[in-house]
């Protein structure tokens, strides 16, 4: 297994991380044997770096996570945690709370879920507009100390509130979306990481599968499924989308690599301050991912696939309004705030 450093200063994790959100939550119903097989099959392959949230499930990812892992040896896989969403017993989001005493809280409850004495690297799922990012970081620095947390991480901040952040304790990675349809971090995020040496782990790599090749106009996605509520999944925007990720298949096709793989080999292509989580629940989507660790993409190779998928060149927002005004990253670019 190819490995990157998260971060400049942080550990060296595998190249690809794990995504295990849509093992238990998001993308409608999932098969828990077989999520469980994926992990398996992720740590026999190398993979060092899974990602969940306390949320995801409301507490179920961590708590398969911790079967998944029972038997294996700690101290082989790092586990990124994120908190701070609040949810309602429907299921529905609530709200964030990202508050010191809350950091605390959230935290006892995943060591316990996840059956470990401490968590790799620990990040609030959204920046909390009620509290400074200071106050949050600092008490995520408490728990450094204490020994409960190794890295502290952020998710969806924007390049002031990581640079403030990174003030108060080193700032390990910012996971964000980031895929040849969502390229928001290449103008003002991504370089300021790189000045700070804050590593990214990028979400959303297949677009949540609209960029995976395996994606039809036909497929429907229940009520509970994300992508029922997303802009870019919905009439036109679809169309456009799937137009876009034809052009993307004739260069897999020249490449002998499937659209997936060419979108995360691009994704790997920019810098190896990066590291794709990939969102497979199933054993074949997983082995289809990490086959782009292989590929290598010439200049020539790269040029065409900014040409079938330009820069801006996707229909519709990543996430739905009300969402998109919970993201600390999208301020500074006027979309929300
Ligand atoms: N920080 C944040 O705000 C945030 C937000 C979202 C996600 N995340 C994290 O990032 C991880 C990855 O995000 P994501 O799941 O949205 O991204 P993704 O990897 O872009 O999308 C995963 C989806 O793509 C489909 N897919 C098709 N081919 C695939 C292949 N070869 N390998 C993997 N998936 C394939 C899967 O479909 P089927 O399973 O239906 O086949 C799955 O629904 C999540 O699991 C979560 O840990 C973080």
């Amino acid at each position: 297994m190819i490995t990157r450093s998260l971060g400049a200063a942080g550990p060296r994790v595998s190249a690809i991380g794990l995504g295990c959100m849509g093992m238990s939550d998001l993308y409608g119903p999932s098969d828990e044997a077989e999520s469980i097989a994926t992990v398996h099959a992720a740590l026999d392959a190398g993979v060092t770096l899974l990602d969940t949230g306390d949320f995801y499930g409301m507490g179920h990812n961590e708590m398969l996570l911790r079967q998944a892992l029972s038997g294996r040896p700690r101290d082989k896989v790092l586990i990124s945690v994120k908190f701070a969403a609040q949810r309602a017993p429907d299921g529905s989001f609530v709200g964030i709370d990202a508050r010191p005493v809350a950091v605390k809280n959230f935290l006892a409850y995943t060591l316990r879920r996840l059956g470990t004495d401490y968590v790799d690297v620990y990040r609030p799922a959204r920046v909390d507009p009620a509290v400074p990012i200071e106050d949050t970081v600092g008490a995520i620095a408490e728990m450094v100390k204490a020994g409960y947390v190794r890295h502290i991480g952020l998710s969806e901040a924007g390049a002031e509130t990581v640079r403030r952040a990174h003030a108060v304790h080193p700032i390990v990675d910012l996971q964000i979306e980031y895929s040849l349809f969502s390229r928001g971090i290449e103008a003002d995020i991504l370089p300021t990481c790189r000045e700070l040496g804050v590593g990214i782990t990028a979400y959303g790599v297949l677009s949540r599968g609209l960029l995976s090749g395996h994606w039809t106009k036909e497929r429907t996605s229940g009520p509970r499924d994300f992508r029922s509520r997303s802009p870019r999944f919905s009439g036109d925007n679809l169309d456009r989308n799937l137009a876009l990720v034809d052009a993307l298949r004739a260069v897999a096709e020249s490449k002998g690599a499937t659209v997936a793989q060419i979108a995360i080999a691009w994704v790997l292509s920019r810098g190896a301050d990066i590291i794709p989580l990939i969102g497979a629940r199933r054993r074949e989507r997983l082995s289809e991912a990490l086959g782009a660790l292989p590929l290598s993409l010439s200049a020539d190779d790269l040029a065409r696939i900014e040409r079938a998928v330009p820069a801006d060149a996707v229909a519709g927002d990543r996430y739905d309004a009300h969402q998109m005004a919970l993201l600390d990253s999208e301020k500074r670019r006027g979309v929300a705030g």
